[in-house]
């Protein structure tokens, strides 16, 4: 079975919207983990004033966590999967929210336009056909000084690393997934994560896009060494910008 992309899978998500929230309220840490890296984005004053942009939003999990970090800003979310999006859009927001059919390579024809003063991707950019691409535009898009936090399944790159995600994978994200009726999409996180990048080498491709302080931040539990943070940010002088 070779990786979904695109409009494939943009189907895969339609299809699993309806059971998403289920298998990610099972998964210990899922929802602070989330948190956790939205509050990495330090954003002053609950956010007053600034425009958020979560990227790959889904069934609205992202949102939710920046929205609890900066509950007076206003919040694009965006996604490619309609039924993952409707399910997102079904929830209680406030006025700020709003939410955006799209693929993250196509915001401008989709009318999201910048400038942001932070952008989140919650497991997004393993799933995109050119990461760099779209870490370009949200460069472009957002303020100087502004932020962005990648929440990401990137490996540290350590064989055990890759050991333990293949057995979690075994053991209970694939069975999940075939108890879902769902065993293309959850082979496919599988297969993904095991073909990204390593968390160093994401944080490079950032800083090649032209972010500058960027880190990558551990998380706790059973993704520690599996799922990091990655922040960086827009350098704030014009010169160093690219
Ligand atoms: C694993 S889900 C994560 C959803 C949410 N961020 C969360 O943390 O729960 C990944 C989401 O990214 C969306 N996605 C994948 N590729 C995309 C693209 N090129 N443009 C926009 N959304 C995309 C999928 O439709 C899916 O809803």
């Amino acid at each position: 079975m070779t990786l979904l992309r695109d409009n494939a899978l943009f189907a895969a998500f339609d299809r699993a919207a309806s059971s998403y929230d289920r298998l990610t309220a099972v998964n210990p840490g899922y929802h602070g983990h989330l948190r956790r890296s939205a509050r990495r984005l330090r954003l002053p004053d609950g956010g007053r004033g600034m425009r958020l942009l979560d990227l790959g939003c889904g069934t609205g999990a992202s949102t939710a966590a920046l929205l609890a970090a900066a509950p007076r800003a206003e919040i694009v979310a965006v996604d490619a999967s309609a039924g993952m999006l409707d399910r997102a859009a079904a929830k209680p927001w406030p006025a700020g929210v709003r939410f955006v059919h799209a693929p993250a390579e196509e915001l401008t024809a989709a009318g999201v336009e910048g400038p942001f003063h932070a952008v989140f991707a919650a497991y997004l950019f393993r799933n995109l056909t050119d990461p760099d691409a779209v870490l370009a535009a949200v460069h472009k898009m957002l303020v100087p000084d502004g932020r962005l936090a990648v929440h990401e399944y990137t490996l540290r790159g350590r064989p055990v690393d890759r050991a333990v995600w293949s057995a979690v994978c075994s053991a209970i994200v694939e069975p999940a997934g075939r108890l879902v009726g769902d065993r293309e999409l959850y082979h496919h996180l599988r297969r993904s994560v095991l073909d990204f990048d390593t968390a160093p080498v994401f944080a490079s491709r950032m800083t090649t896009a032209g972010f500058e302080s960027v880190r990558v931040l551990p998380l706790s539990g059973w993704q520690t060494n599996i799922v990091h943070t990655l922040v960086g940010r827009v350098p704030c002088s014009p010169a160093d910008r690219r």
